[in-house]
C-alpha cells in the first residue's frame, strides 16, 4: 500500500540506544542497592522514564516519594547523556541511512514519533539534525505509548490521518500504540510477532517493498 507518511519510532529502529540505557539504569539501582538486570532492561522497551523507574523499583523493598523519583530519573537522564555523547553518524547503518533517503526520494513525508525526551540530542548525535519533516516526541506529550498520542501527533504535525501513515516500530507497545491510533505498523524484531502487526519485517529495508506493496499484509 502506499503511505503518504511514514513515522519511525527511534530507539530499536533507527538507533540502537538498549545498552546505554542499560548502562545508565544499572548504575542509577547499584547506587540505591537495587537488583536490576538485562532481562528487566528489556521489558522498558517503548515505557517512558518514569514507567521505566516504576519497573526497575518493582525490586526496591523501600518506597520512594515522588520527589526523590524525580531524581532518580534525572540521575539516570544524566548518565544516558554522558554515554549518549559517544554516540556519532557511525551509529546509523548505512541500511537506514539508505532506507530513509529512498522512502524520502520516493515523495514520503517522514517523522519520528519517540517517547524519548532525548530524541532532538540522539538524532543530532546522529548527523539526522533537520532531516525528518516532523518530529512527536517525549517532550510533546502526555501519555506514553501503548497510548496512540506520539503518533496522532506525528501525524498531526505533517498534516495527515493516521489511515494515510504507516508506523515503524520495535517494541510490542507500540504496535499496541499504533493500531489505538487506526495506523498500519511494521514491526520489527519482537514487534514483528504482536498479532496486529500490518507488516512484520524482517530487516529494516523491507520498508522499501511494504511501501510499494509488494509484500503482503498479514
Ligand atoms: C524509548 C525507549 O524510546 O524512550 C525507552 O525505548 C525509554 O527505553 C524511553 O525509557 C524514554 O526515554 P528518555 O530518553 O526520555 O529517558
Ligand atoms: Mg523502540
Amino acid at each position: 500500500m502506499s503511505y503518504k507518511g511514514i513515522i519511525f519510532d527511534l530507539d530499536g529502529v533507527i538507533c540502537f540506544t538498549d545498552q546505554y540505557h542499560y548502562q545508565a539504569w544499572k548504575e542509577m539501582a547499584d547506587g540505591i542497592g537495587v537488583y536490576f538486570d538485562e532481562v528487566i532492561n528489556n521489558r522498558l522497551r517503548g515505557v517512558s522514564r518514569m514507567a521505566s523507574l516504576d519497573i526497575i523499583l518493582e525490586r526496591s523493598e523501600k518506597s520512594y516519594s515522588e520527589k526523590e523519583k524525580e531524581e532518580l530519573a534525572a540521575q539516570k537522564n544524566e548518565i544516558y547523556k554522558k554515554l549518549l555523547e559517544q554516540m556519532s553518524p557511525a551509529d546509523l547503518s548505512e541500511e537506514v541511512k539508505n532506507t530513509l533517503d529512498e522512502l524520502r526520494n520516493r515523495g514520503h513525508k517522514l517523522a519520528i514519533g519517540s517517547s524519548s525526551k532525548n530524541t532532538k540530542m540522539i538524532l543530532k548525535q546522529l548527523g539526522l539534525e533537520g532531516y525528518f519533516d516532523a518530529i512527536s516526541d517525549g517532550t510533546n506529550i502526555t501519555y506514553s505509548k501503548p497510548d496512540p498520542e506520539v503518533f496522532l501527533k506525528a501525524a498531526a504535525f505533517l498534516g495527515l490521518d493516521p489511515s494515510d501513515c504507516l508506523v515503524v516500530e520495535d517494541a510490542l507497545a507500540g504496535i499496541d500504540a499504533a493500531v489505538a491510533g487506526g495506523f498500519h505498523g511494521a514491526g520489527i524484531g519482537e514487534a514483528a510477532t504482536h498479532e496486529k502487526v500490518t507488516y512484520p519485517l524482517e530487516k529494516f529495508s523491507d520498508l522499501l517493498s511494504v511501501t510499494r506493496g509488494e509484500k503482503d499484509e498479514v
